[in-house]
């Protein structure tokens, strides 16, 4: 078959907004107040922020060694660089499929509240227990959830369709911006609300009282779902990075802006969540639950929560497409498939995968893996597991098994950037980041107790 020669992301600005539209998502936006809720507040944002600076960063540092260096898909790019580790590729390909299989679920819920805040009908829902018995009624309804799942990968299709250029580096550079500018503006109106700098004493006050050793396996594992890493979908888009790219300071660009977006997300729940008296606690249905009763308070309310929606539907679009595009690129560059064929291929076996996991909240919820719905346990095999293990693995693989000069030839932009710190790089990879991961791993796996 004929292969069209590889596409590649324009300036320099494209690569970050790209690869921060991976990161940026919802897991800033969903999953990370409400972890942090779960957690403790203050002490959370303080150790998840040592997670992403510990082993964040040196791991996303490698993803996109491998993937520049190589310029293949992840499964390629490893295979290229060693026979031996091409099974961490494969780790990649299964890790994506299983995260769209809930990701496409969460995304589904947002453009029904999304719908539902433009006609005007969430207005109807005055209290918070209504909104509650509302969230949990369509959750857990087979079909109107099932039909926005498909509607969410039909959308990512379109955008994976139109190509590496067209598609996803476009999208991501019309979206990213009015992201953030919806972001901040939400963040004023929540903080401005009476009552609301509760929230934020609980947000950036530590109490580490909360503190055990699930909330360094819940912070590593949201550091590593939130950056993308772990899982080579940074592999693959660093991959269409030119060699004009500066690695150094796209990572640290990404990380800002993924941190950033989490600190406002929460800067945007948890003022609104104390002001109407609502526990921090409440896990997964905190945005869809809170916020559109706290909504229900303000003038113009559907307005706001539309805004509010319109930014989660963007986060989780532009991280889709990135999970998607780790798919398409196997499919298509290993497999032999025409990427239009992959592309539909990814789309349709996601989308079922996804179904599924939207029943196992309603009517096959009988239906338990380890004790956990499919919806769960994909979320949590995921996120505190193949994450963690793709990222202990990426690490030993950067730090003891690819050529050292690889590694400074990609971080130094072959010699013109300066790396200073380029031996605590390496210290991070080779020691820090496996035993840490390490220990998180099988601490999660139940292998032994703190
Ligand atoms: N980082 C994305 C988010 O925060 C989710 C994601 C995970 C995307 C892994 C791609 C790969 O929502």
């Amino acid at each position: 078959m004929e292969r069209e020669s590889r596409a590649s992301f324009g300036g320099r600005l494209s690569a970050i907004l790209v690869a921060a539209g991976s990161a940026v998502g919802l897991g800033n936006i969903w999953r990370f107040p409400y972890i942090a809720g779960e957690n403790g507040g203050g002490a959370f944002l303080i150790i998840y922020i040592g997670c992403i600076l510990l082993l964040g960063i040196p791991v996303l540092l490698a993803e996109f060694t491998v993937g520049r260096h190589t310029h293949l898909n992840s499964v390629g790019a490893y295979r290229s660089l060693s026979k031996r580790w091409s099974f961490l590729g494969y780790n990649s390909v299964i890790s994506s499929l299983l995260i769209l299989g809930f990701y496409f679920v969460v995304a589904g819920w947002t453009l029904e509240y999304f719908s539902t805040s433009v006609t005007g009908v969430i207005a109807e829902y005055s209290s918070s227990e209504i909104n509650a018995a509302r969230f949990a009624e369509f959750t857990t309804t087979p079909l109107r959830p099932v039909i926005y799942t498909v509607l969410f990968a039909l959308l990512t299709h379109v955008v994976i369709a139109l190509g590496v250029q067209k598609g996803i580096e476009r999208s991501s550079k019309l979206m990213m911006p009015i992201l953030f500018v919806m972001l901040i503006a939400l963040a004023v109106r929540s903080m401005t609300m009476p009552g609301g700098i509760e929230g934020l004493r609980f947000f950036f006050e530590p109490d580490f009282s909360k503190v055990t050793a699930k909330t360094f396996l819940d912070a590593m594992g949201q550091a590593f779902f939130s950056l993308s890493i772990g899982l080579g979908c940074m592999i693959t888009y660093s991959s269409y990075f030119n060699n004009k790219t500066n690695l150094q300071n796209t990572a640290f660009n990404v990380v800002a802006l993924d941190t950033l977006v989490a600190v406002l997300a929460g800067l945007v729940i948890f003022p609104a969540v104390f002001s109407v008296g609502i526990e921090p606690t409440s896990g997964p249905s905190l945005v869809f639950v809170t916020l559109p009763s706290i909504f229900n308070t303000m003038t113009f309310g559907p307005f706001w929560s539309a805004l509010f929606f319109l930014l989660l539907i963007l986060a989780a679009l532009t991280s889709t497409i990135s999970l998607h595009e780790v798919l398409t690129a196997y499919l298509h560059e290993e497999r032999g498939l025409s990427r239009k064929k992959a592309a539909w291929v990814v789309t349709i076996g996601t989308s079922l995968l996804a179904c599924a996991s939207s029943l196992s909240l309603g009517v096959w919820s009988e239906f338990k893996i380890f004790g956990l719905n499919i919806f769960d346990s994909l979320d949590f095999v995921t996120a505190n597991i193949l994450l963690p293990l793709g990222g202990l693995l990426t690490s030993v693989f950067a730090g003891w098994v690819l050529d050292r000069k690889i590694l400074r030839a990609e971080i130094s932009d072959h010699g013109r950037l300066k790396c200073r710190l380029f031996g605590l790089l390496v210290v991070l990879l080779r020691y820090i980041c496996p035993v840490l991961l390490l220990w998180i791993f099988l601490y999660n796996l139940g292998l032994f107790e703190l």
